[in-house]
């Protein structure tokens, strides 16, 4: 995810209009921040890795331009450093860009056969490149073009001034009046603003006005970062996994696992929940031991390392202090590690002797949610890399799992607008304890959900193994007692149900989670959420959906401050 603000005015303005629209942006991205103007009629463009503020330090923002584009970086295609940054410049054409460019490589070797040169690492020049060798325009730098395709942009009409941006809070100081660019519609901003189709014909667009305050703008017009963060999920699994069309590039894109048997999954909270499900999906289908382990445990215990020995360490910020010093310790003992990670460049990124980035994007509320769900993305496609090299499974069979990858986003969306979670959360949020239970990958994201709940909304929670129950804490259920019954495994199916029926008998309010393909009428349940089924290794992306949004609207009706939880920061960097 990145941020782009760019204007055309008719009287020149000073470059402040460019930062002013960036620092707003800066949520999308904080790895550099760039822009590019006219300066007495001559291009200049200035860039710097970091936040704005390091930009301000190269900048005079005094100078005047009447055209500008500027840029804040989440880094996916190269390093984040100043020659990643953007404003990219190639033949005549000067590019700010947010997104990935998928068949980026295949472009730069047929523009490199060309005649053309890069400097740097990323998608974006070679987008710049590409379009200076399609389109033959002169370079009097007097329009901005804009396209859209995928993440969001808006064009917005000021007084004598004329604005993209990727959100509204960068133009709200000028207008609070835009137009929604539909993906594949490309935008012409001179003196004038012209839309036009793929097919070049002029579409008139709706004006939206914006009536809110500048927060819930950055906020995209949700209450929330968290459930604006939920309603990115469709996007970010398609980017989590868009590298991974098939199994020679699921196997060329990631580490060799040959030589590993013998496994450890080290990560804190939300981060450790995704190991425990790699761990199930890793021993059941690639038929390797794992051994998952809380950061701040595994760090001062005694660890069982040979040769053969991969350490995965999973974290959102790359910066966590216990996940980092695991790391540290296991290198020492020259182990092989392995980061899942979403913040570029961080020192987990950095450390790691190899790293799989999860592209989330920034995630701003400190409960996480589509980092969360990146991460269970990845971690299943590394468990069908492990069992398709550990030939557990055919290709065939191994490539019908990647096909799947692309009904996810659709499946994710629906799933988003199930109308149920709000009426659940209204037989929940008055109670003080509440009870998630399943099976092996069902109790992991028992764990999850359980966190989720009572990180946002302050309700005492807890998971439990379901057939652990009856060992001593069944004794706590009663009508009092809401408890989610978490079934999507067949082999496990009535196992689970017979542990529902328990809680039920002891007149537990019970909301059961289940699949399409298990959904069956019974008088176990209360209330029942069905999610739509897919294969085993990413199943639990969709199964973890309902629980976040029932957490959410649970902590809404409860009027917790669901983005910033007491006692909680977003990254943890002590021990
Ligand atoms: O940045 P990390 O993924 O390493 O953070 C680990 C945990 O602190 C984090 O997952 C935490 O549990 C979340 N706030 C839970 O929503």
């Amino acid at each position: 995810m990145c941020g782009i603000v760019g204007y055309v005015s008719k009287d020149k303005r000073s470059l402040d209009v460019l930062i002013e629209g960036l620092k707003t942006l800066e949520y999308r991205g904080y790895d550099s921040a760039g822009v590019a103007y006219l300066n007495n009629n001559e291009l200049e463009i200035k860039k710097e890795k970091g936040k704005i503020d390091d930009l301000l330090k190269i900048l005079d923002t005094t100078i005047k331009s009447n055209i500008g584009i500027g840029h804040t970086r989440w880094a996916t295609h190269g390093k984040p450093n100043s020659i990643n940054s953007h404003p990219h410049k190639n033949g005549k054409i000067i590019l700010v860009h947010n997104g990935i460019i998928e068949n980026y490589m295949e472009l730069k070797e047929m523009l490199l056969n060309k005649g053309y040169n890069f400097v740097s690492e990323t998608d974006t020049e070679v987008a710049a490149a590409l379009l200076d060798y399609l389109y033959n325009s002169s370079n009097d730098y007097n329009t901005l073009y804009a396209i859209r395709k995928d993440s969001p942009l808006i064009i917005a009409k000021g007084d004598n001034i004329n604005f993209i941006a990727s959100d509204v809070p960068a133009i709200l100081k000028y207008t609070n009046k835009y137009m929604l660019l539909e993906p594949n519609e490309i935008a012409i901003l001179s003196d004038d603003i012209k839309i036009i189709d793929d097919n070049k014909n002029v579409i008139n667009k709706e004006i939206i006005t914006f009536e809110g305050k500048m927060e819930s703008a950055m906020k995209n017009g949700y209450d929330h970062f968290m459930i604006k963060e939920i309603h990115e999920e469709p996007e970010v699994i398609k980017n989590a996994t868009a590298a991974y069309n098939n199994v020679d590039e699921l196997i060329s894109k990631m580490p060799d696992f040959k030589k590993y048997d013998n496994i450890d999954i080290v990560a804190c909270g939300s981060a450790y929940h995704t190991g425990l499900v790699a761990k199930n999906l890793i021993e059941e289908y690639a038929g390797i031991r794992v051994n998952t382990e809380v950061a701040s445990e595994y760090r001062y215990k005694t660890q069982f390392h040979n040769e053969n020995t991969l350490v995965i360490v999973v974290s959102q910020s790359g910066e966590t202090a216990d996940t980092l010093a695991c790391l540290r310790k296991v290198k020492e003992n020259n182990i092989d590690t392995l980061a899942i990670v979403n913040v570029v460049g961080s020192s987990i990124a950095r450390e790691a002797k190899d790293v799989l980035y999860i592209k989330a994007g920034p995630e701003i509320a400190v409960a996480t949610t589509k980092a969360y769900l990146a991460q269970l993305a990845l971690l299943g496609l590394i468990a069908l890399n492990m069992a398709y090299t550990n030939g557990k499974m055919s290709k065939e069979e191994a490539n019908k799992v990647l096909d799947d990858l692309k009904e996810l986003p659709k499946k994710i969306e629906n799933l988003i607008g199930n109308p149920l979670y709000k009426k659940i959360a209204d037989t929940l949020y008055t109670h003080n304890d509440i009870f998630f239970i399943g099976r092996n990958v069902d109790y992991a994201l028992s764990m999850e959900g359980s966190l989720k709940l009572k990180e946002i909304s302050y309700i005492h929670s807890e998971a439990y193994a379901a057939g652990e129950l009856k060992h001593g804490t069944i004794s706590l259920i009663d009508e009092d007692t809401p408890v989610i019954g978490i079934v999507t495994e067949e082999k496990i199916e009535e196992k689970t149900i017979s542990n529902i029926k328990e809680v039920k008998a002891r007149r537990a309010n019970v909301i059961l989670i289940t699949t399409d393909a298990l959904d069956k009428e019974g008088d176990y349940y209360d209330n029942k959420i069905v999610i739509p089924t897919t294969n085993k290794f990413l199943q639990p992306t969709l199964t973890i959906v309902p629980l976040q949004i029932i957490s959410y609207e649970v902590a809404k009706l409860r009027g917790c401050d669901i983005d910033k939880p007491k006692n909680l920061a977003k990254s943890v960097t002590v021990e």
